[in-house]
């Protein structure tokens, strides 16, 4: 697909069918993430792949969001590995730059997906039992859009360039 054409086609998709996607996909979509770019290349994403009933209900459990998808990546980030200044650190930034490759080419695989930050912070920590330097940053429902899906309608919605860009003035 043509980058352009991935942009635009990704969407919030709140309503998957159960089929499963290819282990070779997922691995296709996990190899795409690791060359998304992190300060200083520290690279302190963690992803959980989950799709057993076990993970899933876990997932239900913390999240009114799975919407039904066989599989949720749960990203993280190791704040112990993250580049950090003081009381600054990229974990989070570093996380989401992976974590938008990973919708970004899992819908270029013709993968539905969502970017879902509804879900308890502490219970996903409880759940998965997550070390305390592994910060939670987003889940990925991902699978194929139920057939009855007929999209998120905030999906046109978008400010005009002017509300949103500022060109500084060159007189
Ligand atoms: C940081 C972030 C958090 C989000 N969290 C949720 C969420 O918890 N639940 C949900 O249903 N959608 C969530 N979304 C999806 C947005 O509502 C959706 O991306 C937005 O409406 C734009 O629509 P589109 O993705 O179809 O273009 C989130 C998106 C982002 C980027």
């Amino acid at each position: 697909m043509e980058f352009e054409e991935v942009v635009k086609k990704r969407t919030a998709t709140r309503k998957f069918s159960e089929k499963n996607i290819p282990q070779k996909t997922l691995e296709r979509i996990l190899k795409t993430a690791s060359l998304a770019p992190t300060a200083k290349n520290l690279q302190p994403q963690k992803i959980y792949v989950l799709s057993s009933k076990r993970s899933l209900e876990k997932i239900d459990k913390i999240s009114p969001c799975r919407y039904g998808a066989p599989t949720v990546l749960f990203v993280c980030s190791d704040r112990s590995i993250a580049w950090s200044d003081g009381e600054y650190s990229t974990y989070e930034t570093d996380a989401c730059i992976v974590a938008t490759h990973i919708v970004l080419e899992a819908t270029n695989l013709g993968v539905d997906n969502i970017w879902v930050r509804r879900f308890d912070i502490d219970g996903a920590k409880r759940e998965f039992n997550l070390p305390d330097n592994i910060e939670p940053i987003c889940l990925i429902p991902m699978g194929y859009a139920d057939k009855s899906y007929t999209g998120n309608p905030m999906h046109t919605v978008r400010k005009n360039l002017e509300e949103t860009v500022i060109f500084e003035n060159n007189q």
